[in-house]
């Protein structure tokens, strides 16, 4: 559902890595649908997302609308029966986040947010890091993502929900919100820019950490005026781990040793290969799994990670009000 930037890059990934099949798209726009279709080789192309969802040759709905129709997306495919995966952040804000999780649960049927990073290889291994208590008690996440973005790209576009929140933010504040709980309290500064949207925002915030490890805190920037190193990292007392840029794709771990200024341990690194969006088929072989199990949400990313997300973006946003 969608035919913009992400869903090239998806389609593309889907049919490198995995052996599923993209059987039809569907726009607002029947023109739209079929000169996206033709492009990228898909069989069947619907002039509008009823239609779509109404499809008895299509298993799984794929949400990759801009932000502001993740919502009808959603909800329309549950609506069909039809298990979806919708693209990030789950919804605007928290509230209409909870109708689609709500839908989906009354429904039972499968729904998760595509927040790729969640389901890559890379993630996997910080998650067993932190499973397995390696860090340490876990203290702190500071992120960062900033790009470069063409001056007539929708970010710059009010009207489409533009900024740095929706598109970059969720990145870090799902980090910070998977490996530190809740935020409880927000402080953030957005610099506005001259469309109308913030350029930049800096947030620091509080969470209610981990199991047994009390308070904690996240520092997050974001901005859509330029490159920055888009590196992450999460601290501890016996270790840090570092994400080298991009610290939502694929790419190292790095396992840094506490030591303060004394000798200590040389880092433990795990090498990967940087494949950019060509990790998105990850997101679409765990919704398979999930599906043929019967399962109705991934452990990779449950609907309440997505909503805490949502909740963090909602208080960095109130805080740049
Ligand atoms: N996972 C990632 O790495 C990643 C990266 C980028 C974006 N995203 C997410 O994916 C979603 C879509 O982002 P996107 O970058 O793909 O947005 P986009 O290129 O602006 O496309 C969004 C929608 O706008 C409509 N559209 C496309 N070309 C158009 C045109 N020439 N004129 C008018 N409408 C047009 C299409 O819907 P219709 O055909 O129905 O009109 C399309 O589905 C966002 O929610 C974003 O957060 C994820």
């Amino acid at each position: 559902m969608g035919t913009g930037w992400i869903v090239e890059r998806f389609v593309g990934a889907l049919r490198a890595g995995t052996r599923q099949d993209v059987s039809a798209l569907g726009s607002r726009s029947g023109d739209r649908a079929r000169d996206a279709a033709q492009r990228l080789g898909v069989e069947r192309a619907h002039g509008s997302w009823a239609d779509l969802v109404a499809d008895p040759g299509v298993d799984v709905v794929y949400v990759a609308t801009g932000h502001a129709d993740h919502l009808a997306g959603a909800l329309a495919a549950i609506e069909a029966g039809k298990p979806v995966l919708v693209e990030k952040p789950l919804a605007l804000d928290a509230a209409q986040g909870q109708r689609v999780a709500d839908a989906a649960r009354a429904a039972g049927v499968f729904c998760a947010e595509a927040f790729w990073s969640a389901y890559l290889p890379r993630w996997d291994v910080v998650r067993q890091l932190l499973d397995d208590g390696v860090l340490g008690r876990v203290s702190a996440v500071d992120a960062d993502l900033g790009e470069h973005f063409d001056p007539h790209h929708r970010v710059f576009d009010p009207a489409q929900h533009g900024g740095p929140l929706l598109d970059l933010a969720t990145y870090p504040l799902a980090l910070a919100t998977w490996v530190l709980g809740e935020v409880t309290a927000a402080s953030a500064v957005g610099v506005p820019h001259p469309s109308g949207v913030l350029g930049q925002v800096g947030a620091v915030l509080q969470h209610t950490g981990r199991e047994g490890g009390g308070p904690a805190l996240s520092a997050v920037h974001t901005t859509l005026l330029g490159d920055t190193p888009t590196t992450a990292h999460v601290v501890g007392d016996r270790a840090t781990l570092r994400l080298p840029g991009p610290f939502y794709a694929s790419g190292d771990v790095v396992v840094v040793p506490a030591g303060g200024s004394g000798a200590r341990p040389d880092p433990v690194v795990r090498r990967e290969p940087e494949t950019g969006h060509a990790g998105l088929f990850w997101q679409a072989a765990e919704v398979a799994r999930c599906v043929a199990a019967g399962l109705t949400e991934t452990p990779l990313r449950p609907l309440a990670q997505s909503l805490a997300t949502l909740r963090a973006l909602d208080a960095v946003a109130a805080a740049t009000r």
